[in-house]
């Protein structure tokens, strides 16, 4: 990692640094910024290809959902749907170390790919001033993971995310630590009963004593929710889905990635990136009663590959009735 190392750009949060992060995001870089929890490593929530380069970041073989940041509690409006119960939880825990699951609004500017295809998002107004300064400097919801490499321990400070990421973000604003140090609690509020997904800054009691009643736990067997890869919501075409198709049989819709003709193509020119940043909205535009199933051409095994390949071996797995 000594190359990543050397090219890792650490700027003080001033607020001509904010200012830059602001239009690095706009362009569609990531820039890793401090929020109370941990530091992120963000891209534009709107933007498909930045939340790919997020996954290419991360390293991560697999598209988790990420948590989309506001700076105002009003900005969320128009990204998921908000209803009674919601802003009482809202009014009382933001800005602060507090994730809410919500469905997905009709119209929702957020990228498929943030969601990773999911019918809901996940939202947050932290409670840091450089986060909420460069989010408003960058005018948009800014889509941000914890910002290390994928299976390494999330950075609390600057100098963290240098050692990580090095080179793969464009800009490190340093906010000095972290105070609450431990990544946000995550609450599904998208469901009739509230589920606690993740442990973190707001201890489950409080949610608890504010909601008036108990949370589903991971640790209750019986009814605990699912990891976002498995939840039933999770977009699964209804048509058949076929793999590593070299071409389509009569019927079906082709999926395409490199110089050849289909119906739709991930990326011409085989850039995996690309093809991240097409997979959830192509499978959606393909899913019609007109085609009898979406043909796939090879994906490779590396790079974003991996977490493509993983996304559609689920998509094309037997269905549960
Ligand atoms: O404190 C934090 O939350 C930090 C800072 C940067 O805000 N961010 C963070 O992001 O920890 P990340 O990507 O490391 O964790 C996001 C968590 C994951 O457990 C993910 O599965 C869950 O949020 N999540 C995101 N969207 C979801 C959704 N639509 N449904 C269920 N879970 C979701
Ligand atoms: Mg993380």
């Amino acid at each position: 990692m000594t190359t990543a190392l050397t090219h890792a750009r650490i700027e003080t949060a001033s607020p001509a640094a904010i200012a830059e992060g602001g239009h690095l995001l706009r362009d569609g870089r990531l820039v890793a910024f401090p929020t109370e929890t941990v530091y992120g490593l963000g891209g534009d929530s709107t933007n498909d290809r930045a939340v790919a380069a997020i996954f290419e970041a991360k390293g991560r073989p697999s598209f988790n959902p990420l948590i989309v940041h506001v700076a105002d509690q009003a900005d969320i409006e128009t990204l998921v749907m908000v209803d009674e119960r919601t802003r009482a939880v809202i009014a009382r825990f933001w800005p602060g170390p507090l994730t809410l699951v919500l469905p997905r609004a009709k119209d929702s500017p957020v990228s498929l790919l943030a969601s990773a295809g999911l019918d809901t998002i996940a939202v947050r107004m932290p409670d840091h001033p450089v986060a909420r300064a460069l989010i408003r400097a960058a005018g948009r919801p800014i889509a941000a993971p914890s910002a290390n490499r994928s299976g390494a321990v999330s950075p609390t400070l600057a100098e963290h995310v240098a050692e990580s990421l090095g080179a793969r973000v464009g800009l490190i604003l340093d906010g000095g630590p972290c105070r609450v140090g431990v990544e946000s609690t995550v609450l599904d509020l998208s469901g009739e009963r509230p589920a606690l997904l993740r442990p973190g800054g707001v201890p489950a009691e409080a949610l608890e004593q504010a909601l008036g009643t108990t949370l589903i736990r991971p640790t209750d067997h019986a009814d605990a929710p699912k990891s976002p890869g498995m939840l039933a919501s999770h977009y699964a075409p209804k048509v058949a889905v076929r793999l590593n198709a070299t071409a389509a049989a009569p019927g079906e819709a082709l999926l395409a990635l490199g110089p050849t003709d289909g119906t739709l193509n991930l990326s011409p020119s085989g850039d995996l990136e690309e093809a991240a940043a097409n997979l959830f909205a192509m499978l959606r535009a393909l899913d019609r009663p007109e085609f009898t199933g979406i043909a796939i051409m090879p994906i490779p095994e590396h790079g974003l590959g991996l977490a493509i390949n993983d996304r559609l071996r689920r998509a094309a797995a037997p269905r549960p009735t």
